[in-house]
C-alpha cells in the first residue's frame, strides 16, 4: 500500500524538531509500492526535487520542503542465509536500526551490539554508515538494494557501496539518484567483542562477563549519560564530523595542547575529536538564543524548542570558525542540511 500526504508536517520526522512542512510526503511498503510511486504522474513535478527519509535523526530542515518526502514502510526481516559460522539476514529499509540490533542481540547473534541505541532505520545506516565504540555498520553489510528513479532495482555489493567513515556512494557519487528498499546484514554466530572503545570495556565488566545483552547494555547506558534522547530535546546526535588532520599539523598541536587526543586513521593522518576542540574554545554547554552545545557532548548541537534551521547552522558556523582560528582544522557538518 501506498500513503500520498499534501502539505505534510515534518516536525515528527525529524529529530531536531524543525516545525518544517514537505509539499508531499508519500510512504511505501514494498518495492512495487514505491514503483508506483515513482512513476506515478501526479507525482513526476515532484520528483525533480526528491529526498527520502528515514526517521530523520541526521537530517536540519531549514524552511518548508517544496518537494517530496518518500519514506519506506519495507520492514521485513528474513533469514536468507545460515551456515555454522553466520547468518545472513535481509531486513527492509524501514525497519528500526535498533529493533534490528535487539533482535540480534535476542537471536545470539553478534556484530550488531556495539550499535545499539542509534536513531533511525535501516536504509539510512546504509547510506550514513552508522558507528559507534569501535563498530561500523559497513563492517557488517553485505549488500545493498536499491530502486532508481525509473523503477529499476539494482544490487549494490559492499566494496560498490564505496563505505568511509560516515560516507558512502549514496552519499557522494549517486547521491538522489537511488532509494534503498533492503539491506543484507551479515551477523555472526561467535562473538568478537570491540570493547577497546573509551570507557566500554569498563561499563562491560560492571555488569559481569561479555555477552550480547551486557555489551548491549553497556552502549545503551554510556549513550544516555552522554547525549541528549530527541524526544525530550532536539538533535540529531554528532552535528560535526571528527575532522581528519595531517599528522604532522597533529604534533604540532600537541606541543601547544599536550592532551590533544586523536584516533589513528593511516600513516600520515590521524582524526580528532571535533567534541575536544570544540569544548577548547569554550563552547560546551553554551547557550545562543533558542540553540545550545550539550552540555555533556560538544559535538551536539540542541534545539531549546521554536529554533529554525538557519538559527543552528548560525551557531555552527560560528562553532566552526572559532575551531578554525584557533586550532587551524575546519571542522564540517556530519548532520545533512536540507
Ligand atoms: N571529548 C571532549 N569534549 C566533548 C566531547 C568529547 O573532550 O565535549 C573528547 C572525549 O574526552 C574523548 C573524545 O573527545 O577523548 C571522543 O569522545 P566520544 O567518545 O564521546 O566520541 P566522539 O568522537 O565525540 C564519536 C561519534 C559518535 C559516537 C561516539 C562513540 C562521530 C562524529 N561521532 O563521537 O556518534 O557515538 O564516537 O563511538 O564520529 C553520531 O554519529 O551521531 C554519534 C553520536
Amino acid at each position: 500500500m501506498t500513503r500520498i500526504f499534501y502539505d505534510y508536517p515534518l516536525i515528527s520526522h525529524n529529530t531536531f524538531g524543525m516545525d518544517v512542512k514537505a509539499s508531499v510526503f508519500a510512504e511505501f511498503e514494498s518495492e512495487d509500492d514505491l514503483r508506483s510511486l515513482l512513476t506515478n504522474d501526479t507525482l513526476a513535478p515532484y520528483l525533480q526535487h526528491c529526498i527520502v527519509i528515514g526517521a530523520g535523526s541526521n537530517l536540519l530542515f531549514g524552511s518548508d520542503f517544496e518537494g517530496l518526502v518518500l519514506h519506506s514502510r519495507i520492514t521485513d526481516l528474513t533469514v536468507v542465509q545460515e551456515t555454522d559460522e553466520y547468518v545472513k539476514v535481509r531486513v527492509g529499509s524501514g525497519y528500526v536500526w535498533d529493533d534490528f540490533v535487539a533482535w540480534s542481540v535476542k537471536q545470539g547473534y553478534f556484530g550488531a551490539e556495539n550499535l545499539s541505541a542509534i536513531p533511525g532505520e535501516v536504509g539510512a545506516s546504509a547510506v550514513q554508515n552508522i558507528g559507534a565504540y569501535g563498530a561500523e555498520v559497513s563492517q557488517l553489510i553485505e549488500c545493498v538494494e536499491a530502486m532508481d528513479k525509473q523503477g529499476n532495482l539494482r544490487v549494490f555489493s559492499n566494496e560498490e557501496c564505496c563505505y568511509g567513515y560516515r560516507d558512502s556512494i549514496f552519499k557522494g557519487e549517486l547521491k538522489g539518484q537511488y532509494v534503498i528498499t533492503h539491506v543484507t546484514y551479515r551477523l555472526m554466530k561467535q562473538p568478537c567483542w570491540k570493547l577497546d572503545y573509551g570507557n566500554l570495556h569498563a561499563e562491560v565488566e560492571l555488569r559481569g562477563e561479555p555477552s550480547g545483552t551486557v555489551v548491549r547494555d553497556a552502549v545503551q547506558s554510556i549513550r544516555k549519560a552522554k547525549l541528549p534522547d530527541p524526544a525530550v530535546t532536539g538533535n540529531a546526535g554528532s552535528f560535526f564530523k571528527n575532522p581528519v588532520v595531517a599528522r604532522e599539523h597533529y604534533e604540532h598541536l600537541r606541543d601547544v595542547y599536550a592532551s590533544i587526543p586523536c584516533y589513528p586513521v593511516d600513516e600520515k593522518h590521524v582524526k580528532v575529536p571535533a567534541g575536544w576542540l570544540i569544548e577548547q574554545c569554550g563552547w560546551k554547554g553554551r547557550r545562543w538564543g533558542r540553540v545550545a552545545v550539550h552540555e555533556k557532548q560538544a559535538l551536539v548541537l540542541v534545539n531549546l524548542g521554536g529554533a529554525t534551521g538557519n538559527e543552528v547552522l548560525e551557531l555552527a558556523n560560528r562553532i566552526a570558525d572559532d575551531v578554525e582560528r584557533k586550532f587551524g582544522i575546519r571542522i564540517t557538518p556530519e548532520v545533512n542540511y536540507i
